[in-house]
């Protein structure tokens, strides 16, 4: 646990929205190895229980609060929680997201557009002003937006995800501009695709269909990419633990793409 970050992020106390088991999870650990002190909130009680448990036997202050980004009375409740526990906030990562239909628009109904913007978007945007309310008493904070390649490509069949994830990289820097003047940063971690067993079941799933190895799907994949490699979720909350830290103190209304030089911004 002792490496060089391990006293980057001391002290601070840090709210990750919507750990799942994919990188909200990775993104508290790596906070807690860097010294944080740690709230996980998403509407799983199980999955935010066992996840603070887990923190506070590896010797970190946590708090596991059930919340539902869009409803405005967990929102307040989550801030308070957090106040009441560690008696301040620096940080939140805004990781909390729904995917939403994967289907050409023409074959979407409206109610699916609202419902991941109510998510990603407004859900969002409304737990971060939340949060500034609480940091600028304090002097300032940071807030990290986890984005999505969709984003940066309006691929077919991911409109209201891709849609949602273009919306929240703008709303990242309205609210830099916003709430730079009271020292709040706000920030946005652009992943590609991600490692883990989702991505794993799909190759296997390619694997199959091609009559190739698994390895060789990879092999195709990680071709055009420079590093040669698919990011692990470790990498991406390594990136999130730089911008919550003060080692990026003059940067806002930034975006940090991380995903092996796949595509460059
Ligand atoms: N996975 C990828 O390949 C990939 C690629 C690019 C970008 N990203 C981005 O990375 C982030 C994390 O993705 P992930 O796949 O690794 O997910 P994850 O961190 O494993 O889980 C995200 C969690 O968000 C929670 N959530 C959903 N709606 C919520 C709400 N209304 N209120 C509170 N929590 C809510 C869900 O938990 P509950 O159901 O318990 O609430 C879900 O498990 C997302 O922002 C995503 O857009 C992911």
């Amino acid at each position: 646990m002792a490496d060089v970050f391990s006293a980057e992020l001391a002290g601070k106390v840090i709210v990750v929205s919507g750990i799942g088991p994919g990188l909200g999870r990775a993104i508290a650990l790596a906070c807690a190895d860097a010294g944080a002190r740690v709230v996980v909130a998403a509407r799983t009680e199980e999955r935010v229980a066992e996840l603070a448990e887990e923190l506070r036997a590896r010797g970190t202050p946590a708090r596991g609060v059930v919340a539902d980004i869009t409803e405005a009375s967990d929102r307040s409740a989550l801030v308070a929680t957090t106040l009441d526990e560690f008696g301040r906030v620096d940080a939140l990562v805004n990781n909390a997201f729904v995917m939403g239909p994967m289907a050409r628009a023409d074959a979407t109904e409206p109610e699916q557009w609202r419902a991941v913007f109510e998510v990603n978007v407004v859900g969002t945007v409304m737990l971060s002003t939340a949060f500034a309310d609480a940091m600028r008493t304090t002097g300032g904070g940071s807030i990290v937006m986890i984005n999505s390649q969709a984003a940066r490509r309006g691929a077919a069949r991911r409109g209201p995800y891709a849609a949602s994830k273009a919306a929240l990289l703008v709303a990242a820097q309205v609210l830099a501009t916003e709430l730079g003047p009271e020292g709040i940063r706000v920030n946005s971690v652009v992943p590609g695709q991600i490692w883990g067993g989702a991505l794993e079941a799909h190759y296997e799933t390619l694997a199959e269909r091609r009559g190739i190895a698994v390895a060789d799907v990879i092999a195709q994949v990680t071709r055009d990419i420079p590093l040669r490699q698919i990011t692990r979720a470790e990498e991406i909350a390594s990136a999130v633990v730089f911008l919550l830290s003060d080692r990026s103190a003059a940067i806002t209304g930034q975006s940090l793409d991380v995903n092996g030089g796949n595509w460059f911004h």
